[in-house]
Parts: structure tokens; sequence; C-alpha cells
């Protein structure tokens, strides 16, 4: 499906849940988000049909998030239905790897392919501080747990100022060894702004710490990715830059995202929704359609100062 702007959106972000099992200081109010009261969320039958209807549109990329994927009970079952979809060329997850030891080899048999690990560091005191709960050991198991099933993983690093920034060396470290990807994702004025002390970094930050990373251009380049890649000389593994802020990727956007509550987003940093709940055959493919033309050039222009005008927190979108 090409857009308003003739960007071909096939790819599909499918919010399963808006809960977490951590509560990381950028994303979620400590307290959780249950006493907020519970929305109610899509049942794997009603997703399966809303994906039907986006592939039979022309989506081939699917990716399942959260809030935390792992959470929701059975998501392996709705990962194997939606793998086995005509026209589904690729299904990836997005998740924290804390559940994931006991879960990589369901997935795996599941049909994903792949999977992006959210981790902002590699130290066990900090990991506790920015999750407020979790623990860095249960995270590393499941990535490895991940590995041994052959699922590629990247990481995914959220640049805080002051939190996290003396670990970009180390960051970057982990990729002369392995081929693995580690990205490091600009802070976005959304969610917990607060941000426990976190202070927005730009990308740039990775090349003046690194001077090292020459830009990498891959043998098959994966269709227009939102990462800038980077690698250092001989690495086995690429360095990401994601700048939603400092350098904005829209005129490259594929995607639509769907929340747990079964609303169609065309923009991240937009408060338009499109509900699809209780849609069916031509009424829904065309809701979707609807959604597709509706996507704008590009968000309204974020900064440190301009909160996301998302309408809704990242754990209700999945980023
Ligand atoms: N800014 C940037 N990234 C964020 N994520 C969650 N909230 C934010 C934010 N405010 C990231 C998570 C995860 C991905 C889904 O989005 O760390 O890696
Ligand atoms: Fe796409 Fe909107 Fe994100 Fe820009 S801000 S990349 S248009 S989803």
């Amino acid at each position: 499906m090409k857009d308003h702007y003739g960007r071909e959106i096939d790819y599909l972000r499918i919010s399963v849940t808006d809960r977490c099992d951590l509560r990381c200081i950028y994303c979620m109010p400590e307290e959780g988000i249950e006493k907020q009261g519970h929305m109610s969320i899509l049942s794997f039958e009603e997703i399966e049909e809303i994906v039907r209807a986006a592939v039979s549109l022309g989506v081939g990329k699917l990716r399942v998030t959260g809030g935390e994927p792992l959470v929701r009970k059975g998501v392996e079952k709705l990962c194997a239905a939606l793998a086995a979809i005509d026209g589904v060329k690729e299904l990836a997850m997005t998740t924290n790897a804390v559940r994931l030891s006991a879960m990589a080899a369901k997935l795996k048999e599941a049909g994903v392919s792949r999977l992006n690990v959210s981790l902002d560091t590699l130290k066990p005191d900090r990991y506790r501080r920015i999750t407020r709960c979790g623990s860095l050991d249960h995270a590393l198991q499941g990535i490895r747990a991940a590995w041994e099933q052959g699922l590629p993983v990247k990481l995914n690093c959220v640049l805080l100022g002051g939190v996290n920034d003396d670990e970009i060396e180390s960051f970057v470290e982990l990729t002369r060894k392995r081929p693995i990807q580690v990205r490091f994702i600009e802070l976005m004025p959304m969610g917990e702004d607060k941000a426990g002390g976190g202070a927005f970094l730009p990308c740039s930050t990775v090349l003046e710490r690194v001077p090292a990373l020459r830009p990498f251009r891959p043998l098959a380049p994966e269709k227009k990715g939102v990462a800038r890649l980077y690698a250092l000389p001989g690495a086995a593994g690429q360095v990401g830059l994601i700048s939603p802020l400092s350098d904005c990727f829209c005129q490259s956007c594929d995607r639509l995202r769907l929340t747990p509550d079964g609303k169609l987003k065309p923009c991240l940093h937009s408060s338009e929704e499109i509900s699809l709940r209780g849609l069916h055959g031509e009424a829904l493919a065309a809701a979707i359609r609807e959604a597709v033309q509706s996507k704008p050039l590009r968000h309204p222009g974020l900064s440190q100062e301009v909160r996301s005008p998302a309408g809704r927190d990242m754990n209700q979108i999945g980023g």
C-alpha cells in the first residue's frame, strides 16, 4: 500500500498488551498501570483477523510488541497463527528478555524470525535502578537462550544522559566479536518525562565517544531501516543509531501500529487513531486503507521541550 506521500507501507507493529513486568524510569510510572483501570484488549482471534486484512492489502512484515509481549499468556500461539498467514514474510518481536529463557524455543518454533531486546545497561545495579525491579541476569539468560535457538538479536539501548552514557563504549565493544547489532535510541519526549534523571543525548554522542566507528554498508541492504549503521573496523557486528529527534526518519516511514485495544495508529507521534474493533471484511480493509492515507508526512517536530502528541504512552503503542 502506498500512502499519500508515495511511501510503501508494508510493516505492522502489533502491541499485544500495555502491561509490562518492568517499570523503566522513562516509560512506566513506578506504581504501574493497573490502578488506572484496564483497557479491554483484543483477543488473539481479533488480532489475527486484523492482520489477515492488513496482509491482504500488502503488509508483509510484522512485529509483536507491548508493553512486554511475553507477559501475555499464550503469545506463542498468536505468533504461530500470524507466521502461518500467507503473505507474511517476517515476524519479529520486541521484548525485555526477562522471560525469554523459558520462551525462546517456543517462539522459534512458532515462526518468530528475530528479536529486538531492550537493554539499557550492562551493570546489574544500574539495571535494577533503570527498570526499578528487573534482574539483568534474567535478561542476559534470555538473550543467550535466543542465540542458542539461532534467533538473531538486536539490542536496543535508549541513551540516558547521566545514567548510562558511560556505557556507550562497552555496548559498542559487544559488537567486536559477536555478530549482533547494538542500536542506540534517542530518548523521545513521551512516557515518564522525568526519566529518572536521564537527560536527552543526541545519537551523535556515540560517534564522538567512539571515533573508530565507520559508516557500514550491508552487502544485502535491509530495506530502509530506521537505524543508520556503523561498525568498528573488522568487527563482527554493527552499531545502529536511531535518531527520531536529531535526524527524523519519517521520509522512509513504512509502518502502522495496532494498539492493544484495537486502534490503528497511522503515526507514533500523532493522537489520531482509527478503531478497528467490530469491523470485518470490506469495512475492516477500508479502515486500514484510511489509516494508511492519513499518515502524516512527518511528526510535528519533537524536542526535549516539546512532548510527543502521541496521545498514549509507549507501553500502549509498543515503540
Ligand atoms: N524514548 C525512546 N525509546 C523508548 N522506548 C520506550 N520509551 C521510549 C522513549 N520515551 C523504547 C524501549 C524499547 C522500545 C520498544 O522503545 O526501550 O526498546
Ligand atoms: Fe513514521 Fe510518524 Fe514515526 Fe515519522 S513520527 S517515522 S511518520 S510513525
